[in-house]
């Protein structure tokens, strides 16, 4: 199958490895030259990674690379079977991406990698509503085993379908959920690393305390504190915004800890610090 991915931050790398790997052709795309050319740096630089960790052999990571094409012409997506956005998360700027996309491929399926906005709204960017769905990975990509999928008030039981069989193919499993604000695994994730941060500002335990707990009593792998450090504290921010927003709920009210914390540019492993030092 052909693939186009556009975006080449941690997630664009990480479902463009996924995908290839399963040995479907991709077009890895951004908006410039400079942009996808670093993209590709950071994808080989988690191959190498990879590698020396035991995860990947040699052969694998020659595959997903000989699979991959770069582009920063959005024209290459015509033929694509499947159009992945995983773009920043900013409503104009991914409504900007599927209206041009729109225009180029008449055929495929697009999907959208976001991790709150509602996919219908995404989609009155398009003439073809019904052939747009919200495709939600997680990260590291090519490890973690769900995609929850986005049903749109418009998209279609073939989109869907396709979607599903396309997810099964990459040895993952999907969930279909309703286009509502923070879709269910954020309205869920983000409760837990707010109400995290709370009891730390609020002095209750200690960062190591409150993660441990999380690790052995739950037996979640990170806890929620080394959790947001690892998705992006400025990515926590924004979603519990996004979800606070649209529901008026209290309870997603970002904690002042988590704001400071953005403020100050401490936004976790990307920037050397956030709850923990890296
Ligand atoms: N190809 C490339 N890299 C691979 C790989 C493969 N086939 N297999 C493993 N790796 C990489 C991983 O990406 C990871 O890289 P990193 O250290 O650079 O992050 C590394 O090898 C370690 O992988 P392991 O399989 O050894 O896993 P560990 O036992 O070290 O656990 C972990 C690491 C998988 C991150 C684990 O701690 C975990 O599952 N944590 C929770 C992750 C989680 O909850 N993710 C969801 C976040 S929410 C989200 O993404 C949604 C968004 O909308 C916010």
């Amino acid at each position: 199958m052909k693939v186009s991915i556009i975006g080449c931050g941690t997630m664009g790398c990480g479902i463009a490895q996924a995908i290839s790997q399963k040995g479907h052709s991709v077009i890895f795309l951004s908006h410039s030259e400079e942009s996808i050319k670093g993209g590709l740096e950071r994808l080989k630089g988690n191959l190498y990674r990879a590698i020396e960790k035991g995860k990947l052999t040699q052969q694998e990571k020659e595959k997903i690379l000989k699979n991959i094409r770069i582009s920063w012409n959005y024209n290459d997506t015509k033929d694509s079977d499947l159009v992945i956005e995983a773009v920043s998360e900013d409503v104009n700027l991914k409504k900007q991406v599927f209206s041009q996309i729109d225009k180029i491929n008449k055929n495929g399926i697009l999907a959208t990698n976001t991790s709150s906005i509602p996919i219908s709204e995404i989609a009155t960017a398009t003439s073809k509503p019904e052939r747009i769905i919200g495709m939600h990975f997680f990260n590291p990509v090519p490890v973690m085993k769900l995609v929850e999928l986005v049903r749109g008030k418009k998209t279609s039981q073939q989109t869907v379908e396709f979607a599903k069989k396309f997810v099964e193919g990459l040895g993952k499993t999907s969930v279909e959920v309703k286009d509502y604000p923070g879709f269910v695994s954020n309205r869920i994730l983000m409760l837990f690393i707010n109400e995290s941060i709370n009891l730390l500002k609020e002095g209750v335990a200690t960062k190591e305390g409150i993660d441990t707990i999380a690790k052995l009593g739950f037996n979640h792998p990170m806890g929620p504190l080394e959790l947001a450090d690892y998705i992006g504290l400025d990515v926590c921010l924004d979603i519990l915004n996004s979800v606070f927003n649209a529901t008026k709920d209290p309870k997603f009210k970002p904690s002042s800890l988590l704001e400071a914390k953005v403020k100050k540019n401490e936004l976790g492993r990307k920037t050397g610090k956030g709850f923990y030092q890296y």
